[in-house]
């Protein structure tokens, strides 16, 4: 069955840095996610005599064609199917920019592929097939917040939904800095992370942090949501700077979008900032500040394109 799936982009609140496993994409640690509404991933596999990657129109050849048969090959040989495959796929979110594009890729490409082999699995199980492609994609199955332990082993890592309706009034303003893919993945990034000498103790708070978060969930508390993940961000950062060797995802206007951030907030304007593997800033605040911080994004940043998102769906089947 050649259906199109659609799987929304995930942003962690308290982030997966590091692997336990790179094969079996195993994490160190547990997560916690808010699916977008406005960045999404269309995925279709269809039946061909090649194996062909479209993205966005134009077929790839290089390391995303490879990655993504990379795992389409594991996908088989665990489900025993067999045949070649053409992907067709589009982004409506910027391809490795930071902003996620491979949690809504892996998801919707694992239930694309389970739909073309008509394989019946549960959400769960498609959480687990789609961490194989990309760990954040785990959690992009599902709407709302979700939590993707990191569990033991293959079978006891996959993610769960904690509130796919929260009625919590949080927004997510996008502010896209640079487009552009950056200079060093997601997972090249990870896999440098544990050489921080704060990666340890960062890595001993990882229970506390999740507990925390998921009651400022359950306690409708925005303001505790957004300190703890902004702390939970910085704390991924200042371990990319400290790494051996260190680095950084940010750039000369993510410092000022961050300075911008505290200085709303000291003008008595609630916001706070997570931001990801790139150097794009994720604003999280409240509806009736949207205005505000917006105006004042524009301002300061007048290249940047903000889009403003609130919580977003699981994945859904199109036609
Ligand atoms: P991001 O911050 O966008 O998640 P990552 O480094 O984690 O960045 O992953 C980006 C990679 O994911 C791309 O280089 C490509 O290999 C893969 N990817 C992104 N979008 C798609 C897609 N629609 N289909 C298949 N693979 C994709
Ligand atoms: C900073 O899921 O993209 O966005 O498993 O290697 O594909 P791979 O990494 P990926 O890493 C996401 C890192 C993050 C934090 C998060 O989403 O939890
Ligand atoms: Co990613």
């Amino acid at each position: 069955m050649e259906k199109t799936v659609r799987a929304h982009t995930n942003i962690a609140l308290i982030k997966y840095w590091g692997k336990a496993d790179a094969k079996l994409r195993l994490p160190l640690m547990s997560s916690l996610s808010m699916t977008l509404d406005q960045f999404y991933t269309d995925t279709r596999v269809v039946k061909s005599d090649q194996d062909r990657f479209f993205l966005n129109g134009s077929e790839q050849t290089g390391s995303s064609k490879q990655r993504v048969f990379d795992y389409l090959h594991v996908l088989q040989k665990r489900l025993g199917q067999t045949g070649h495959l053409r992907v067709e796929s589009t982004n409506h979110v910027p391809t490795a920019a930071g902003l996620a594009s491979s949690s809504s890729a892996f998801a919707a490409l694992a239930g694309a592929f389970c739909a073309y082999y008509k394989l019946e699995v549960s959400r769960k199980e498609l959480s687990r097939l789609a961490r194989l492609g990309s760990g954040s994609a785990s959690r992009s199955i599902y709407g709302g917040f979700a939590i993707w332990q990191k569990g033991t082993d293959d079978a006891s890592s996959y993610a769960y939904a904690l509130d796919e309706k929260p009625k919590l009034d949080l927004q997510l303003l996008a502010v896209e800095l640079n487009q552009q893919p950056k200079f060093l993945s997601s997972t090249g990034g990870m896999s440098q992370a544990p050489s921080s000498p704060f990666f340890q103790p960062w890595l001993a708070r990882n229970q506390e942090e999740l507990a925390a978060m998921t009651k400022a969930i359950q306690d409708n508390d925005f303001s505790r949501l957004g300190q703890l993940a902004e702390l939970n961000a910085n704390e991924m950062h200042a371990i990319n700077l400290t790494a051996a060797p260190g680095f950084t995802y940010f750039e000369p206007a993510t410092i000022a979008a961050i300075k911008l951030v505290q200085k709303i907030r000291a003008s008595g304007i609630e916001c706070y900032y997570t931001i990801d593997a790139g150097p794009n800033v994720k604003i999280l605040c409240q509806l009736k500040n949207v205005k505000e911080i917006t105006k004042q994004f524009v301002s300061e940043f007048e290249n940047a394109k903000i889009v403003m998102q609130s919580f977003g769906p699981g994945i859904s089947y199109l036609d």
